[in-house]
């Protein structure tokens, strides 16, 4: 399973990259917002740290509008895949920049039926956003699963990247269930190593080792 961090922060970027746990980048309008950063410098200095896949989002929401933008954003590195929202102009939006041999990363995706007109256009990436359901007492996972049979049923090649995810529950049945792909903040990241008899256990040996009197260096 690929790990993709959900944050335009380069620090918590980095952090993970130098432990090789950041297997692509995702970001989002919300995310340029809290990093307080221009969105093609900040997106620039992503490309040159990740070698991965980096998700930039296009605004405009009539078709020539995003196609013209995620061109100007696919300009700024090669691992650029082009974020368009699951509507009818983000799908002729995909259906294009895929043709032109773009990622393209078609998010905001809560239904099956959504995904399967995702891998009909072309996306490289779909985005089913778990914890969003979640919040309206709806199953997320639900939905990754009936995304899985249908993409393995008729051989869809679009990958199935796991997003909204607030919990190591979500990475844990996204990876049971298999998504090609987690995008988790750095947060839900670190917490996976997480584990309260790790703690515990560590606890116990440090006390024993205090007693021998010994040093290893
Ligand atoms: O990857 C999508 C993500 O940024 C949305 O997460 O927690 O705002 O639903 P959230």
């Amino acid at each position: 399973m690929k790990f993709f961090v959900d944050t335009a922060e380069i620090d918590a970027i980095a952090e993970l990259n130098d432990l090789g746990m950041v297997d692509g980048v995702t970001t989002n309008p919300s995310l340029i917002l809290k990093s307080g950063r221009d969105i093609l410098e900040v997106t620039r200095e992503i490309c040159d740290l990740v070698d991965g896949p980096v998700s930039a989002e296009v605004v405009a929401l009539n078709a020539d509008d995003m196609i013209a933008e995620g061109r100007k954003l696919a300009q700024i590195a090669d691992n650029i895949a082009v974020k368009v929202p699951l509507t009818w102009d983000g799908l002729k939006t995909c259906k294009v920049l895929s043709g032109e041999g773009h990622m393209v990363n078609v998010t905001l995706c809560f239904s099956a039926n959504q995904a399967l007109l995702a891998a009909k256009a072309g996306a490289t990436f779909i985005s089913p956003f778990i914890g969003r359901l979640d919040d309206i007492n709806l199953d997320g996972m639900d939905l990754i699963a009936d995304i899985r049979t249908i993409y393995d049923n008729y051989g869809f090649d679009t990958q199935i990247l796991a997003a909204s995810i607030r919990t190591v529950n979500h990475v844990t049945e996204s990876a049971r269930i298999g998504a090609d792909v987690i995008t988790a903040p750095p947060g839900v990241i670190k917490a996976l190593a997480n584990h309260p008899l790790t703690d515990k256990g560590l606890d116990a040996f440090m006390a024993d080792w205090a007693k021998t009197g010994q040093k290893i260096l």
